[in-house]
């Protein structure tokens, strides 16, 4: 398993890089020595970050295939290879009441939460085998760990970004890649809307600076691990989720077995 000691040397990409967490990822992975690759819907935000950090900015809408393959292809050409991967580019819509939910809304957010998630991570396995190996991290949230009522199509695409890096993992292993999830609460970011962050403040509620999340990233890609999701709450050390196993058949036998090679967590 690919474990990258520090990122000297190290090429990375990360989606959603204009912005919040993607940016301070960006800005992280650079200080400690990678050359990245800023991708973002918006160009000028991600030519500000790249500037300030020596990287390559691209404009890509991670929920189109052929502009993300696109911005991957570019990356690996302009460096020489991917060595990491974050897949981070994510929206909320909040919509609480899914009778609300118009379809032009629905598709928007799968588009850039799933569709984009799903895109990224088979570009990114294209440009790691080629590599021979990598590290791949995908944005979830807290939201993909528990139910989060104010925003259920969201917290059900962040439960997808769990599910596709938990099932990729094992595979993805006989070719030297990692795929981890980060799973953040509540984090200073513009996703947050104005009057969620009055909210907050009022309640004297913790968020954390996006610069948490980063170093969070950064201790998953250096960690060597796989299969697991990094959970990030205000005031904490980031820690890899405890997943229980499910009950086997009971036909099986009193102990329950699973089927071989069968593991729902490889933390
Ligand atoms: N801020 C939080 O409290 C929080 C908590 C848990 C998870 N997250 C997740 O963190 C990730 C990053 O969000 P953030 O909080 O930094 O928000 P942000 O709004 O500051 O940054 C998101 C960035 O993604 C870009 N983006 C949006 N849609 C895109 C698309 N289709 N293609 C390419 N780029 C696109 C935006 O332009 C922006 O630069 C998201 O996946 C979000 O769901 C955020």
């Amino acid at each position: 398993m690919t474990r990258l000691a520090d990122l000297h040397g190290t090429v990375a990409l990360i989606t959603g890089g204009g912005s919040g967490i993607g940016k301070a990822t960006c800005e992280r992975f650079a200080a400690e020595g990678a050359s990245v690759c800023v991708v973002d819907q918006d160009l000028e935000s991600a030519q500000s970050v790249a500037a300030a950090i020596g990287g390559l900015a691209i404009r890509a809408d991670c929920g189109d295939s052929p502009e993300i393959d696109a911005a991957f292809q570019a990356c690996e050409s302009h460096f020489g290879g991917i060595d990491i991967a974050f897949i981070n580019a994510g929206i909320a819509i909040g919509v609480t009441d899914l009778t609300e939910l118009d379809d032009d809304t629905y598709f928007k957010i799968q588009r850039v939460n799933v569709d984009g998630v799903t895109f990224g991570a088979r570009a990114a396995i294209q440009a790691m085998r080629r590599r021979g190996g990598g590290a791949i991290v995908a944005t979830s949230s807290l939201a993909g760990l528990i139910p989060f009522p104010l925003d259920p199509v969201y917290d059900a695409g962040k439960h997808f970004v769990v599910g596709l890096m938990r099932s990729l993992a094992p595979t993805l292993a006989m070719h030297n890649i990692t795929a981890n999830t980060v799973n953040p609460g509540l984090t200073d970011t513009n996703i947050l809307a104005d009057g969620t962050k009055n909210f907050l403040e009022q309640a004297n509620f913790p968020v954390m600076p996006a610069a948490q999340i980063a170093d969070a990233v950064y201790g998953i890609v250096t960690g060597g691990g796989t299969g697991q999701c990094w959970v990030c709450q205000p005031g904490r050390a980031a820690t890899a989720y405890e997943f229980r196993d499910v009950p086997g058949p009971r036909s099986a036998g009193a102990e329950g077995k699973r089927p071989p090679n069968f593991r729902l967590s490889s933390s």
